[in-house]
Formats: C-alpha cells, structure tokens, sequence
C-alpha cells in the first residue's frame, strides 16, 4: 500500500510531494485512503470538515480508539511526514486482525485534512475545525497564493464548505486518539527506534509587511532608497540571533516580493516567521523582540512595519495516564517533547491523546531528503498495534 502511494503528487523536478488541501494530488490521496478503507471492509465517512475516516465497529460507538495522521505535505515535502501515520495505522490494524484481537471497542483510522497549512497559511484545519479552534468564519476568510478562497477550493473538490464547524459529538465519543509520526528530530536511536511524545512545543506563524518604496534599480542613489528587502534581511538575522540566545527556533521560510522585479526596488516584502520555544513566555518575548527589532531597522530603513500573527498554538502537555501507559506498554522506550505540530496537538484540548514516533536518522524532515528505515517504520507499526490492542481491549 505505501508503494501505491509514493508517486502521488511527488515533483520529478524535485523528488518532493505537492499535496496541498484540495489540489488534484490531495484528492489522489483521499481517493487511496477510501480505497484502503473499502479493501479492507471498513466502514468509511467523510465527516463535515473533510476528514476521512475508517471505522472497524461501530461509529456511533462510545469510547472509541482512533489512530491515523495526515496526508498533505508542505512545499516539497518528504514522504513520511504524515502518510508514515496513515499507512502503520491500516498496517496495524491489518495486525491485529492477523493476530485475531477480538476489539471491545469501535477502532478508527482518521486522515485529517490540510494538516500542513502549506495552502491557506493555517496548519491543522481539519482538526482545528472540529476541535471548534478555527472557527467557519475565519476559515471562510482564508485564501491560498492565487486568491482562492477555502470554502471555493473545497466547493470545487466536491466538499460541502457550508457544512464546516465544531464537531464536539465526534469527539466525545473517541475514547483516545493516537497518532503515530516520523520524529523530525535526531534523538531516537537504533536501539530505540520508536518513542512517545511527553509534548508537543508552543508555536506559531506571523506575518511580516515591509512597505518600502518602489524604484529603478539603476538610477536611485543609495541613500535616497526605502529598500524594504534591506529592513527584511537584517530581521531575518535578528531572529536568528534573538532566537539562539534563549534556546528557542525562529525561521523565515517564505517570502513574497512586490513587484519582483531584478531591476526594481521592492515596494513591499512580506516575510513569515515560524517561531517555537520550550515554554510560552519565551516565544511571546522572542517574537516581541524580533518585532521590535524590525519596527527599529524599517525607521532607519524609512520602511514602514506590519505585525500579523495568522496562527497560534499553545503548548501541548500529552494526557499524562496514556502516555505512561503506552511507555509501559513498549517496555520503558523513550519519552520526548518535539518542536513540530501535529493534529495530536489540536485533538489533545478535547480527547485523551498520545503521539509515537519513529526514528528518521538524519533528523531531516519537510524536505525531500526526509527518511525512515524500514525496519523501524516496521517496528513502529507493532508498537502501534500493540498499543491499539491495549486500547481497544479494554
Ligand atoms: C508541521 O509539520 C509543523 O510543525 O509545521
Ligand atoms: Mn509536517
Ligand atoms: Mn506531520
Ligand atoms: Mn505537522
């Protein structure tokens, strides 16, 4: 199943996937995941927000076990991020069946939608949506790069937009939702190959407007310019700096430029940071500061400076009692924070949650170069199955 999967909405050009919230590769995905779902006799519902989900028992059941992840991908985007999740979960249940686990509790297997907010700027829509975080307006008002907006792009797939919303009696009765992720760090090792997650970092994406003036790039003295691409350069190593000295991440990773010409001053620059820290009170201080420092050079720079910030997520402590009984479970395997988002995050304010991770050597990730031995993706779908079985046996 993982290899009818591995050519979907991958680039030639780039060997990265392109799997972005209702584009043609998403709805090749969703098509596998249906698939998945029907060969294996499963009960399969797409609820109001686009997620997908896979029922063994029954839906309507109380205190169901529900695993699964995601299947979109950031702008050229390695093959695990997501879909590792997705596929140990059909694996896992696969498993179980093989080893004949007579369930005493509905099991479900979910593909959030848009978990990567690579489309709409706004990560874990799916799940934001029926934790009642995103509110419809809000998600109404989003708009991808060309201008579409999301309820037209979801219209256009052939998902009902006006149907979007809090979803608080799915939720109440999952019993406690697992999701299983490749690590994107480098702490696990070949002797422990698969971890639980203690928490998931604080994080957030704001945007930055450097409103400069256009001019000839051939003609205009040095210090007649308002070169807004100056202001953002030195606001990109001031986050850099700022958020090395107090152990957190800053990262400008996207970058929009009016008019993008070679031969033209920018009028305007926008830049989005991605900032995380271990607690909230040092990402709220370290996105201050790197705003503080911008609004300081645009004055030098006559850049005039906007602050947005488009999405926040607040630390995320894991439910204590499950993530011991999963370490427990596996026999004592690591327990670690990570500094990535999940829908685990999202999920965590509303059901009992756990995360497991599966070690990618190089710790390389949102990258095409992102990795994972087979070996251990095996060993990380027994632990699941072995983790469900305890579940779902109760
Ligand atoms: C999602 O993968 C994120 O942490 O940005
Ligand atoms: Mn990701
Ligand atoms: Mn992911
Ligand atoms: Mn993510």
């Amino acid at each position: 199943m993982w290899a009818e999967l591995l050519p979907v909405g991958r680039s030639a050009a780039s060997g990265g996937y392109r799997r972005f919230a209702w584009n043609s590769a998403d709805a090749e995905c969703r098509a596998w995941f249906e698939q998945q779902a029907r060969d294996r006799g499963l009960h399969y519902e797409l609820d109001r927000n686009g997620n997908q989900w896979a029922w063994l028992g029954d839906p309507a059941g109380e205190g169901a076990v529900v695993t699964g992840s995601h299947l979109d991908s950031v702008p050229d985007g390695g093959a695990f991020d997501g879909p590792l999740g997705v596929v140990s979960s059909f694996a896992a249940l696969d498993e179980l069946r093989a080893r004949g686990t007579g369930l005493t509790r509905p099991l479900a297997i979910v593909n959030f939608g848009d978990e990567e907010g690579a489309r709409f700027g706004v990560a874990c829509i799916g799940s934001r949506l029926t934790a009642g975080v995103l509110a419809k307006e809000q998600a109404y008002e989003l708009r991808d790069a060309d201008g579409v907006r999301l309820p037209d792009a979801m219209e256009r797939a052939g998902q009902d937009p006006t149907a979007i919303g809090a979803d608080g009696d799915r939720l109440a009765r999952i019993g406690a939702f697992v999701e299983l992720h490749v690590e994107q760090g480098r702490y696990l090792t070949e002797e422990h190959p698969v971890g639980v997650a203690s928490a998931i970092w604080p994080h957030g994406r704001w945007r930055f407007d450097f409103h400069g003036e256009a001019n000839h790039a051939g003609t205009t003295r040095i210090e007649d310019r308002r070169d807004p691409m100056l202001t953002y350069a030195n606001t990109v190593l001031a986050a850099r700096k700022k958020a090395k000295l107090v152990g957190a991440l800053a990262t400008f990773g996207k970058v929009a430029v009016e008019p993008n010409g070679t031969n033209a001053i920018a009028s305007l620059v926008r830049g989005w940071l991605d900032s995380r820290a271990a607690d909230e009170a040092t990402l709220t201080a370290l996105v201050e500061e790197i705003g503080r420092a911008a609004a300081e050079r645009g004055e030098r720079d006559g850049v005039k400076v906007g602050l947005t910030r488009e999405s926040y997520t607040p630390v995320v402590d894991f439910d204590g009692p499950l993530r011991d009984r999963l370490a427990a479970r596996l026999g004592g395997v690591p327990v670690l924070p990570t500094g990535a988002g999940h829908d685990a995050g999202i999920l965590a304010s509303a059901v009992p949650t756990a995360m497991l991770f599966v070690r990618n050597p190089s710790g390389v990730s949102h990258s095409p170069a992102e990795h994972a031995e087979p070996a251990d993706c095996l060993a990380g779908v027994a632990a699941l199955a072995d983790v469900l079985e305890d579940l779902a046996c109760q």
